[in-house]
């Protein structure tokens, strides 16, 4: 091992988490067994199948729900270390509080005892985009009484799962249910206000502080954080209107989340913009002091693709709803590097820039790649003789995204590992199995067999030999 160490141009630390990230709703299936409550997501596919991609909802993922045993020796096979996951809400509490379901707290149990047995860390997230129904009908993230609902979902799962799981998360990307639930109509309620968006974040940064309190007040010595897809926002030029919107975007889409999350304050900008136009959340006085006590101890970033934007060249309409896009125009680069299968920017250096915003402005906390990965569409054709995907393309962007994480961690960077996206192909919101993503693919013709892919092989010789 040393002499492959020795060979290696790019060699991590030592201990490094070595992973990949998923959530209860794209990977589990069973969305109705076992007394799991509806989520949003179950309750939208029953009533208008045909917003999925091919009419596939999440009754049909790749049921780690029942293959978990082989799964996770599939992890283990590909060399991880670590692996996230989430806990269903409406699995745990199928009324969104109140009655705890027995048979959820026994799966957990056995998926976390299983990854211990091969010593694998469980990485646990609370909330991955799955509102349960009966929540969402009490108005779901804009409601203060289901911020309560989620501190108790938050609270049980500590008490039964802290004993054993060492890192926990309170939320994944808590950006996108406020722009696809409340901005852009992607995800269910599907709705285009500005004002509603903001008191969805604002009860979405109260609700994670309080798990955070909840979490540090039972002593249960592990480390507690949240996942932010930490979306670098590029201006077209150094003109000051370009940066000027620029900053706007960052502060929207990035700092709403990070300052709170890191440093307990929102930034004063931020809240400048919000009262110009009249738009601060409802919020009660104790609220602020709850945010500003109960940081992260640790940083999940998800990175995919940055985000570019101009200043406006046209005057929005005024009659038109309110939406970020008042602020900025985005920018479509000539030139930029593109995923083929997927069409999103592959711009690498973004993890680094990140990064180094992490160490300079947000005390060096400890953090890592919670997620990163290359989508491609109609996979099969990349399958050879044997059935097995030849994704080189994967594995360049791997490549190419780690030697700037290398980078960073070379220059005092705090971050201690990276988690792909994603295991194994999985569901995907709207998208459902469009674009594929996993070390290993899943056959939804064939039993939903698995078979490593060639990533999947190279992943396990980058963690034997920490490094490439
Ligand atoms: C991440 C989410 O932002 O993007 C995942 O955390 C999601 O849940 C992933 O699956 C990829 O998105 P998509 O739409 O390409 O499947």
């Amino acid at each position: 091992m040393s002499t492959e160490i020795e060979k290696n141009k790019y060699v991590f630390p030592k201990d490094f988490w070595w992973g990949s990230a998923s959530s209860a709703t794209q990977m589990e299936g069973f969305s109705g067994a076992d007394g799991k409550g509806q989520n949003i997501w179950d309750y939208w596919y029953e009533a208008e199948p045909n917003r999925f991609y091919q009419g596939i909802g999440p009754d049909n993922t790749s049921l780690f729900y029942t293959k978990f045993v082989e799964d996770i020796l599939l992890m283990k096979e590909t060399g991880h270390n670590s692996f996230r996951f989430s806990i269903s809400w409406s699995r745990m509490f199928p009324k969104g509080r109140g009655e705890v379901n027995q048979k959820a707290i026994d799966f957990y149990n056995t998926i976390i005892n299983t990854l211990l047995e091969n010593e694998i860390e469980p990485f646990v997230n609370l909330y991955h985009f799955d509102m349960p129904m009966a929540m969402q009908e009490e108005g779901g993230w804009e409601s203060r009484s289901v911020v309560d609902a989620y501190v108790e979902y938050a609270s049980t799962c500590f008490e039964n799962f802290g004993d054993r799981v060492m890192k926990w998360f309170t939320h994944n990307e808590p950006i996108v249910p406020v722009e696809c639930g409340y901005l852009y109509g992607h995800h269910y309620p599907a709705l285009c206000d500005f004002e509603k968006a903001v008191q969805v974040a604002f009860h979405s940064v109260l609700a994670s502080a309080k798990a955070i309190k909840a979490y540090h007040d039972k002593e249960l010595g592990g480390k507690i954080g949240i996942i932010l897809n930490v979306t670098p926002s590029y201006p077209r030029s150094n003109h000051p209107a370009d940066l000027a919107a620029a900053e706007k975007a960052d502060l929207l889409f990035n700092r709403s989340f990070l300052d709170p999350s890191v440093k307990g304050t929102f930034p004063e900008k931020l809240i400048d913009m919000l009262r110009e136009e009249n738009f601060l959340p409802k919020y009660e006085a104790e609220d602020l002091d709850i945010i500003r006590e109960n940081t992260v101890d640790l940083l999940g970033i998800n990175y995919y693709q940055p985000r570019r934007v101009k200043a406006k060249e046209n005057m929005p309409n005024p009659n038109a709803p309110f939406m970020p896009e008042r602020y900025f125009d985005h920018y479509d680069m000539p030139g930029k590097k593109v995923n083929p299968y997927r069409g999103w920017e592959i711009y690498e250096k973004g993890v680094y820039d990140i990064l180094k915003n992490i160490q300079e402005n947000y005390g060096n906390i400890e953090c890592f790649i919670s997620e990163n990965g290359m989508g491609v569409e109609s996979e099969e054709r990349f399958k050879d003789a044997n059935g097995m995907i030849q994704d080189d393309y994967r594995i360049t962007f791997y490549e190419d995204h780690l030697k700037w994480i290398h980078k960073a961690l070379n220059e005092g960077a705090n971050v201690k590992g990276y988690h792909v996206w994603t295991f194994m192909d999985n569901w995907s919101w709207l998208n459902s199995y469009k674009n594929r993503y996993g070390l290993i693919s899943v056959d939804l013709q064939n039993d939903y067999k698995r078979t490593i892919k060639k990533s999947g092989y190279w992943f396990k010789k980058l963690v034997e030999s920490n490094g490439f």
